[in-house]
């Protein structure tokens, strides 16, 4: 067994760029939803000309979708704030010519109006619906997976304690945020999947690339907390956290 330190500095010097969590396999597993958003995505995708991915990330969600079309839109392009993950994504897509904006989670889109046919976005930060609805043509869809509130509270507790629980990321928000801007709900589909940890590595590598799921982690501040946490997981096994996420589609009248 490797020691609380030894699996500590492994967690805490594994890269993170990009949207890859293969460096978990042995150390945590999540389920995933039921309903499969890469499957459903193709379809729409192989239908379209135009489409414009929110949040790519390093693209490699994309990119799979697009390798799994028959056939792809003329006009692919996406936006990612961080640095390092758009230059991935721009590797990722350039077979695609992919457009990449680097651009703040929050910041208006630098695309015209009513020039995409589908918008899709896999675990947003933050959404901006306004521009949402600006972009996409009329008839055009807005399809994504989103993160649902209290993801993973209980990893978020066991480190800083019992928190409130935001309705910032609440379903029924997103429902009456993109309405509010004229969108039209077509389908909405919610689910609780468990996450489970083997060691403590793999808490501290989701922690450091998930990154808001304790605000301002870093090993040093919460090190009591994993030490307490790898005695938990070597006496019982695993530590046990749920994920939330929910599916949503908007049509643009
Ligand atoms: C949760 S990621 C999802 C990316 C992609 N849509 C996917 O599903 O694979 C959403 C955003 O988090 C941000 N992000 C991820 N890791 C980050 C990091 N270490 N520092 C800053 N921002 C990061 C990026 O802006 C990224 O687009």
């Amino acid at each position: 067994m490797p020691t609380f330190d030894e699996v500590v500095r492994d967690a805490e010097t594994a890269p993170i760029t990009g949207w890859d969590f293969s460096w978990l396999a042995g150390r945590a597993t999540e389920e995933r939803p039921s309903w499969g958003y890469t499957e459903l995505l193709v379809p729409r995708v192989e239908r379209v000309q135009s489409l414009l991915d929110v949040q790519t990330g390093g693209g490699e969600v994309l990119a799979e979708v697009l390798d799994r079309s028959t056939q792809v839109p003329a006009r692919i392009a996406a936006t990612e704030s961080w640095a390092p993950n758009a230059a991935l994504a721009r590797a990722h897509l350039a077979e695609y010519d992919g457009d990449i904006a680097e651009i703040a989670d929050d910041a208006e889109f630098p695309f015209s109006d009513t020039s995409f046919e589908l918008v899709v976005s896999r675990h947003p930060v933050s959404t901006r619906w306004d521009e949402i609805a600006r972009v996409l043509s009329a008839g055009g869809s807005y399809f994504a997976q989103h993160v649902g509130p209290g993801s993973n509270r209980e990893l978020t507790d066991f480190l800083m304690g019992p928190q409130p629980v935001s309705k910032k990321r609440s379903p029924e928000r997103a429902v009456a945020d993109a309405t509010a801007e004229g969108l039209e709900l077509v389908d909405l589909r919610k689910a609780t999947l468990r996450v489970e940890f083997f060691d403590v590595g793999g808490v501290i590598y989701f922690l450091r690339k998930v990154r808001w799921t304790v605000p301002g982690f870093t090993v040093e501040k919460y090190r009591e907390q994993l030490a307490r946490l790898h005695d938990q997981i070597t006496a019982e096994g695993s530590f046990v956290s749920h994920a939330r996420r929910f599916l949503v589609e908007f049509r643009s009248k």
